[in-house]
């Protein structure tokens, strides 16, 4: 059983393709491409949908052909196609669904809609032996810019989600705190590079603990921009005016950013500080409220994916509180956790074994819920 799976679910263009061994010994990725836009929307200051979808339009084909050429397998050699169905931007999510309905179609095999959020969930578990009770009861934390959710997996298929962000996703805080500061999109990498060897407890910032399950990261974004005039530094003006979509941009050379430079470079240790406190704000969030989530479900395995998941210092923070309590703890290698391909592709196979059914009139859902 081999599948190849598309992912345009917003500016990243992803094919793969993924066979699952006769012998359960764990898929084999044959071919996993990505193609990024980030230059592409850089100078719209956020990811333009009718650019992005044009952008797939462009990169498709050439990943279909690339992913085909290394994985030495002809289209009609495949015997799934699938793609992510939502959420996303309904212009992007349209053409990965619609080459791969076409192909399914036009080769009369299935076609599987796949979450994008289920992708993500799966991830840490892509490898592992190819059997659908490997998805085994535990509390997966999904960090991604667009989505912080809580899940509480029974088993493949079955979820829960149990807690969300009520306003921004961690990973867009990330972004939106490192335009404030004049660093590059996305911001998680810039911040996480910058906080290396800086004092997480100089600067004071608060840490929202709702009393549900649920998050709040947008306290933390205003906490920042008004610390930064006080110690001396002229925050990006145009940060976190708009929506996540429209947020990706690169800092303007104004005057301000001569300002913020000056004021780093007086004190070379202010944005290694200010990073490592923003960032540990997020991470003490992040790992108090899976932590409690395993406790109060009693289970045994925490899980945790979508691309601040790359973040080293918040997988090894929750890797020692799992340890601590005696909790077994999975993520996914870097490359799955941001958006790609091979994860929608390691779902579809999971899903085809549960005798799932061929779905062509399946639309996109650009707030496709997880949980239906
Ligand atoms: O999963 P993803 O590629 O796309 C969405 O589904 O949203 O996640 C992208 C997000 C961005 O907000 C980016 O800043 C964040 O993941 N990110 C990180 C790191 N690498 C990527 N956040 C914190 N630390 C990182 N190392
Ligand atoms: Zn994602």
């Amino acid at each position: 059983m081999t599948v190849l799976a598309l992912e345009t679910s917003c500016d990243e263009t992803a094919v793969a393709i993924l066979r699952r061994g006769d012998d359960h010994s764990g898929p084999e990725l044959l071919a996993s491409e990505v193609a990024s836009q980030i230059a592409a929307h850089e100078r719209y200051g956020g990811v333009v949908p009718e650019i992005a979808s044009r952008n797939h339009l462009l990169y498709a084909p050439r990943l279909l052909d690339r992913t085909t050429s290394a994985a030495k397998i002809g289209l009609s050699d495949l015997d799934a196609f699938a793609a992510t169905s939502g959420p996303g931007l309904a212009s992007s999510l349209m053409i990965g669904a619609s080459i791969a309905k076409g192909l399914a179609i036009g080769f009369g095999k299935p076609y599987l809609p796949i979450n994008h959020l289920e992708g993500h969930l799966l991830s840490p578990f892509f490898g592992g032996e190819d059997r659908d009770e490997q998805i085994r009861s535990n509390i997966s934390l999904i960090v991604s810019g667009g989505h912080t959710l809580l899940v509480r997996v029974h088993a493949l298929c079955d979820y829960e989600v149990v807690g969300r962000t009520v306003d921004d996703a961690a990973g867009e805080a990330f972004d939106k705190v490192a335009k404030m500061l004049g660093l590059g999109y996305p911001g998680g990498p810039e911040i996480e590079k910058r906080a290396h060897g800086g004092d997480p407890k100089r600067f004071d910032l608060p840490r929202s603990m709702p009393a549900s399950q649920n998050f709040s990261f947008s306290g933390l974004k205003t906490a920042v921009r008004y610390l930064l005039p006080k110690i001396g530094v002229i925050p990006n003006k145009d940060e976190g005016s708009r929506s996540r979509n429209l947020d990706h941009g690169v800092p303007t050379r104004d005057q301000s950013s001569y300002e913020r430079s000056f004021a780093f470079a007086q004190d070379d240790t202010l944005l290694r500080d200010l990073c490592a406190s923003f960032q540990q704000a997020i991470i003490d969030v992040l790992v108090a409220k899976t932590i409690a989530s395993a406790q109060k479900y009693d289970v045994n395995l925490v899980t945790v994916s979508g691309g601040v998941s790359c973040n080293e210092e918040l997988r090894r923070q929750l890797r020692e509180a799992c340890d601590r309590r005696g909790f077994e703890f999975k993520s996914a290698e870097n490359w799955l956790c941001t958006d790609n391909a091979a994860m929608i592709a390691f779902a579809a196979l999971l899903r085809l074994r549960t005798g799932f059914k061929s779905k062509v009139t399946e639309e996109i859902d650009p707030n496709l819920a997880l949980v239906r």
